[in-house]
């Protein structure tokens, strides 16, 4: 065959690909996890914003693995996927325990570990040993797709395993050259074979694969993958209390599985698909929406009367991947601490707040509201 993909692509990459990345041209496979775990669900740029402090706070899987959890979250906060963060944790420390501190060195193995699927165990045995393991995420699938005209359904078993095994047959034969290559297919999924606008539908077309495409030669690049159909997200609503006094704030520690699990938050009322009710109760229903939370059967009468004043904030909107948040905020200043509530509550001193893992929305309310 004349044609080569993997040659046609790492020619590709020395003009165009992403160069001088800050996890990039490493070979420990600490480094290339962390910075694989943080790319997963974020962009680039924010990445190399957050990355090198990673690096600096937990420098070695024993590092991160003797860290406390709350230190890590608060490390990860703003990044979004908090389950990356604990399922980082849980696996440095089952790297300590099963592997002595030593990364396993096959896709095989590393796949079995926390929070790591299929793809990314291929991108670190790519990076950091040079296996010959492909990976498969979402652009990736794309350019494969396209490459062979594959048009089923992406979500089937069948087109994924099916991706998978085009993903194998492309690999350089050359194990050495499996941390360009891979690194180039991700950059040329992500900038070049576009979901949109791919550069081979420009007037200049230029794409280095476009001769041996299917989907350029059938017209059908912006067919290929087929879109999925778009549900509405649902938006739910809750209240949100950001109880005061003095300079303290009472904080709850979310469950670990919930959303925005480990973090610390304002306590709130059950989220509820949307219902316009809620935004009509007026500072005087706070006792009924407070009875609502953990704090309803830790709350005594003397407690309630001493609430000094109930103020009724802006409504924040918070928006998933896969649903709405309408948070309505009530601000209760208190005249005495209330004292002996359970152990996921906290109180804590705003000035503290950084140390501690918050929501994002959540974090930018209180920032607002401190000043
Ligand atoms: N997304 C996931 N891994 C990546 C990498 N190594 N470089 C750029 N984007 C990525």
């Amino acid at each position: 065959m004349g044609f080569h993909f993997s040659q046609a692509l790492i020619r590709w990459s020395k003009h165009y690909g992403r160069q001088g990345l800050p996890w990039q041209g490493h070979q420990d496979p600490y480094a290339v996890w962390i910075s694989e775990i943080m790319l997963q669900q974020t962009q680039v740029s924010t990445v190399m914003q957050r990355y090198p402090q990673f690096m600096r706070q937990f420098p070695t899987v024993k590092a991160l693995a003797s860290a406390d959890l709350d230190a890590v979250m608060a490390l990860w906060s703003g990044l979004g996927y908090y389950s990356r963060a604990r399922n980082l944790h849980r696996c440095s420390q089952e790297i300590m325990a099963k592997y002595a501190g030593q990364f396993p060195r096959t896709a095989k193995e590393l796949e079995q570990l926390p929070g790591i699927g299929r793809s990314t165990a291929g991108a670190i045995a790519a990076f950091a040993f040079e296996e010959r393991a492909p990976i498969l995420d979402a652009n990736v699938k794309r350019v494969i797709s396209r490459f062979f005209g594959v048009t089923g359904d992406q979500q089937s078993h069948e087109t994924v395993q099916l991706l998978w095994e085009h993903a194998t047959a492309l690999l350089p034969k050359s194990k050495s050259q499996m941390p360009i290559y891979t690194q180039a297919l991700m950059d040329f999924g992500a900038t070049w074979c576009t979901p949109k606008a791919a550069k081979c539908q420009s007037q200049d077309q230029m794409c280095p694969m476009k001769s041996e495409c299917k989907a350029h030669e059938l017209g059908q690049v912006d067919l290929i993958p087929a879109k999925k159909k778009k549900k509405e997200s649902p938006t739910f609503t809750t209240n949100i209390f950001l109880i005061r006094y003095q300079d303290e704030i009472l904080l709850e520690r979310r469950a670990p599985k919930a959303i925005w699990g480990g973090l610390y938050s304002l306590i709130e009322t059950p989220w509820e698909p949307i219902e316009p009710k809620i935004n009509r109760s007026k500072p005087s229903d706070v006792t009924s929406l407070l009875n609502q939370t953990v704090l309803s059967k830790l709350l005594s009468k003397s407690d309630l009367g001493s609430i000094a004043s109930v103020e009724k904030g802006h409504v924040i909107e918070h928006v998933f991947s896969h649903r709405r948040l309408r948070m309505q905020p009530w601000i209760i200043h208190l005249k005495r601490k209330w004292s002996h509530l359970s152990a996921t509550l906290d109180w804590i001193c705003t000035r503290r707040l950084k140390e501690y893992g918050l929501p994002q929305p959540i974090r930018v309310f209180l920032e607002s509201s401190s000043r």
